[in-house]
């Protein structure tokens, strides 16, 4: 028999003011990607900043499976000593991603054009995620795969022994597709051709660039396109990485809602293609100022300083939905203390990440009292201004680490106080999450039943 699971309720109540500077650890993105391109490399490469939450160890582990070497040093920088393109060896062990879509996705790209077979598994909402969109384009590579029935791990994985390069648009606005093909054309001869209409996340292309590949982008009038030299070799690099926007944006969420706050967030990534959120509260009149803007390792940083805000709802435009994707769940929630209505369109991707975040989002604003309207790709939130949501309820969040944050945000500013079901998949993203949050002055707790 199973051992029971074990789950770890969490209550949020109002708190005094947030006050203080949140240091929000590394971005998720980045670190996989470093820890990734790293075990590509020839040589030693440095992270310092690396985000340690089981998301990224996971991808650490797979990439050691794989040959390279991976190490901390005492004074909490990563060492990562690669195998160089087409040097991965054969894993003897399953490759298990737990909860990462980015983990999995991004290395199936790696391994796709260098011979060995790879079997990759995940925990039950990875496993329940579609592996086809990664699927299909790397078979192009000349890669075998043998998933489960419609596209799911587990999966076995063969990277071809002679690769061709490809032309390819991605038509899914996924950031984990264009990666996962970019990393495979690094080992495939000639040039490889991605195209992509939606603007996602653009880490691999900036960090390829760091570690020398020979890399082009050529803005189209339909996205862009970007053009990989194949055969590459690597040259090791050092990775600065900068705090996570979207780890931020919850300590950011709760000092809008939570009255007489006034946080600090230093050294946040603040590159165009992660900002949408910000973007978008400011037009809901939300008082964020950005300072001290600056440049380090090919990424643009700074700090935030954010203050207490009567916000006002909107319509987001569906076209932004890329530059903030995974934030959409704590913006419906600060959406319902707003006053108005907000209406977010354009977000069909939401259904199939870490749970389905449109309905786990309606269900939990119902829960507190908000009305809201699910449709098949967004959602429409009537908001109740700032004291106006009731709370008093428990959260389910279907083992999704975003909705958990986001619940225990709105926690902080609803009249009555909310628990959600289980916070233990918080440390898949931003482990020291609660431990954050009461040191600006949040009450967060285990329920008293
Ligand atoms: C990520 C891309 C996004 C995002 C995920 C991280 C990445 O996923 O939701 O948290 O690091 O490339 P999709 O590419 O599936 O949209």
């Amino acid at each position: 028999m199973d051992a029971p699971e074990i789950t770890r309720p969490l209550e949020a109540r109002r708190p005094g003011p947030l006050k203080g500077t949140a240091e929000v650890p590394g971005d998720k993105s980045i670190s996989h990607r470093a820890l990734i391109l790293g075990a590509m490399a020839v040589g030693k490469t440095k992270i310092t900043g690396l985000l340690e939450a089981d998301d990224v160890l996971n991808t650490a582990e797979a990439m050691r499976k794989l040959g390279a070497a991976i190490t901390k040093d005492e004074n909490g920088s990563w060492r990562v000593h690669g195998t160089g393109v087409g040097g991965f060896a054969q894993p003897n062990d399953i490759l298990d991603f737990g909860n990462s879509g980015t983990g999995a996705r991004l290395v199936m790209g790696a391994l796709a054009t260098t011979a060995v077979t790879a079997h990759f598994t995940g925990d039950s909402s990875l496993r329940n995620r579609p592996m086809q969109r990664v699927i299909d384009p790397l078979r192009r590579f000349g890669a075998t795969f043998a998933a489960r029935q419609g596209g799911f791990l587990p999966l076995a994985l063969t990277g071809a022994s002679r690769p061709v390069s490809i032309e390819f648009i991605v038509d899914i606005p996924s950031a984990q597709v264009k990666s996962a093909l970019l990393l495979a054309a690094l080992n495939a001869p000639g040039h490889s051709r991605i195209s992509q209409n939606a603007l996602t996340r653009d880490h691999t292309e900036r960090m390829l660039k760091a570690f020398g590949a020979e890399i082009t982008i050529e803005q189209t009038d339909r996205g862009e396109a970007i053009t990989v030299q194949g055969e590459a070799e690597l040259r090791p690099a050092r990775v600065s990485v900068p705090r996570d926007p979207s780890s931020a944006a919850f300590p950011l969420a709760a000092a809008l809602l939570v009255p007489g706050s006034e946080i600090t967030l230093p050294d946040v990534l603040l590159n165009p293609r992660r900002t949408g959120l910000l973007d978008t509260l400011r037009e809901m009149n939300a008082d964020i100022e950005r300072v001290n803007c600056r440049e380090t390792g090919g990424e643009d940083i700074g700090d935030l300083v954010v203050r207490t805000s009567t916000l006002r709802g909107i319509a987001i435009p569906p076209e932004r939905a890329p530059a903030m994707i995974d934030e959409y769940p704590i913006l419906a929630v600060l959406a319902a203390f707003a006053e108005g209505r907000t209406v977010m369109r354009g977000l069909g991707e939401l259904r199939v990440k870490e749970s389905d975040r449109l309905a786990g989002v309606a269900r939990g604003l119902e829960a507190i009292g908000v009305h809201v309207e699910e449709l098949a790709d967004g959602l429409i939130i009537e908001g109740r201004g700032p004291d106006g949501v009731g709370g008093g309820a428990r959260i389910a969040t279907y083992k999704d680490h975003r909705l958990a944050m986001s619940f225990l945000v709105a926690g902080q500013a609803t009249v009555h106080p909310v628990s959600i079901d289980d916070s233990t998949m918080v440390r898949t993203s931003f482990p020291g999450f609660r431990g954050l949050m009461r040191g600006l002055g949040a009450d967060i707790a285990p329920p008293a039943r």
